[in-house]
């Protein structure tokens, strides 16, 4: 059964979000906030355990030299209003355990028992809990352990030297919910982008744990207000000298927060850095992303579906409308294929002309214009599964229709025009 709207309510987690406490405050400090979990298909949803907090590993011990190695005791009795399964039991080597309420089932008392899993201390009764055992810690809905928003202010004071921005949330906090329901190679959307704290915290836990995280931002182009957020205005205008918005700031956000991960990595011990230079970890630490903006499509006529490549070229005359640059049109030709805009784009020079490749010549885009059969026949030689050209690219009328033939000879089937 899927569920709409409320029925994919996951939890309410309660943030400790304040440092101090106000005691200005009328009645109560109020010291924390909520953080309301839905899924997009809660029986999709898939949470990861969290890793062991150091207390707990503490409680891990092995007094008995154990060969199965470090393991905490568990109090097998139930308390209070635990309630559990009353029996009798006696042990594989005749004990007998009188009858009581048991946190377990007799199944398991009998199983533990027959693993030496069993540690009785007169009327007391525990099992043994080994941390090869251990699966992960719950997460749980109080979080006092995910930094705070001063610690946030803290974060953005350190990466710009002046406080621009004073409501961030800390990225201990983001990296917690990206520790529970993320997978390593997972790609994280965040619609409020704000000061780009999102995009901090998937570098950083990516540094820490050698993920492959991607982010996806969106932030509105909000204006800075020169008199409420003086601070921030200032630095855009003077620092930046660029357009005094949110978007800037979060921009600026990831360079400097990518910058500062990549220089602590290089200061970890030799021992780690070694590993870091050879193998995947620093290799795989990708810190670059790319900027696109909403706008209305680059072409006066985009010509979706292409099912007869030869009569793609002769079809109607399309054209890039007025002040969009080659690169708008590429990247929106990659939207139209549906090919991931963070593949890595090279730049061919092919018979003097830009051709632009993607993933290894599967894709080749040439946006010029006045091009020669011998430019047709070099792009062609590289062997793309596909090509596009602008409709009034070729030179002549005979060039267009001989582009096709030429193409078709190199096995290139599809091609495009624009
Ligand atoms: C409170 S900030 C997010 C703070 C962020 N978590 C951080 O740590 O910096 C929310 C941002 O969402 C943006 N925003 C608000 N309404 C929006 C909307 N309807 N669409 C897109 N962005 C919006 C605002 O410009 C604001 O910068």
């Amino acid at each position: 059964m899927t569920y709409s709207g409320g029925g994919n309510f996951v939890g309410n987690v309660i943030w400790a979000r304040k440092r101090g406490k106000d005691n200005s405050a009328k009645f109560l400090s109020r010291n924390h906030e909520y953080l309301l979990l839905f899924a997009k298909d809660i029986n999709l949803l898939r949470f990861n355990r969290l890793e062991m907090p150091d207390q707990t590993r503490f409680a891990y011990k092995n007094p008995d030299n154990d060969l199965r190695g470090d393991y905490r005791t568990l109090g097998l009795w139930a308390r209070g209003s635990q309630g559990g399964s009353r029996y009798s039991f006696t042990t594989k080597t005749g004990l007998f355990l009188s009858a009581r309420e048991w946190l377990v089932g007799e199944e398991t008392m009998f199983e533990l028992d027959q693993q030496d899993k069993l540690i009785i201390n007169g009327d007391k009764v525990y099992r043994k809990m080994f941390l090869t055992e251990y699966k992960g810690d719950i997460p749980e809905t109080i979080w006092d352990d995910a930094s705070n928003a001063a610690n946030a202010a803290d974060e953005i004071k350190s990466l710009f030297n002046y406080q621009v921005f004073d409501t961030a949330k800390p990225t201990p906090y983001i990296s917690k919910l990206l520790k529970i329901a993320t997978l390593k190679d997972s790609i994280i959307l965040d619609f409020f982008s704000g000061s780009a704290t999102t995009a901090h915290a998937v570098m950083k836990l990516n540094a820490e744990d050698g993920g492959n995280r991607k982010y996806i931002l969106v932030q509105l182009p909000a204006p800075i207000d020169p008199k409420k957020d003086t601070v921030a205005y200032d630095f855009i205008k003077n620092e930046l000298k660029a357009e005094p918005t949110i978007a800037e700031i979060g921009k600026e956000r990831i360079r400097r927060a990518g910058e500062k991960i990549k220089a602590e990595m290089t200061e970890k011990d030799s021992q780690q850095l070694s590993l870091l230079e050879d193998k995947s970890l620093k290799a795989n630490l990708d810190i670059g992303f790319k900027v696109f903006k909403l706008d209305e499509t680059n072409f006066t006529q985009w010509d979706e579906e292409t099912t007869d490549p030869a009569g793609a070229l002769l079809r109607s005359v399309q054209s890039i409308k007025p002040n969009r640059t080659s690169e708008d049109a590429l990247y929106e030709i990659l939207l139209k294929y549906g090919i991931d805009l963070t593949l890595p784009v090279t730049e061919l020079e092919i018979d003097s002309r830009k051709v632009f490749s993607l993933a290894a010549n599967y894709l080749l885009v040439c946006l010029e214009k006045n091009l020669s059969l011998s430019t047709i026949e070099e792009i062609a030689k590289l062997k793309p599964q596909r090509v596009v050209f602008y409709d009034d690219a070729f030179k002549d009328d005979v060039v267009k229709l001989n582009a096709e033939q030429t193409l078709r000879k190199f096995g290139v089937e599809d091609v495009r025009v624009i």
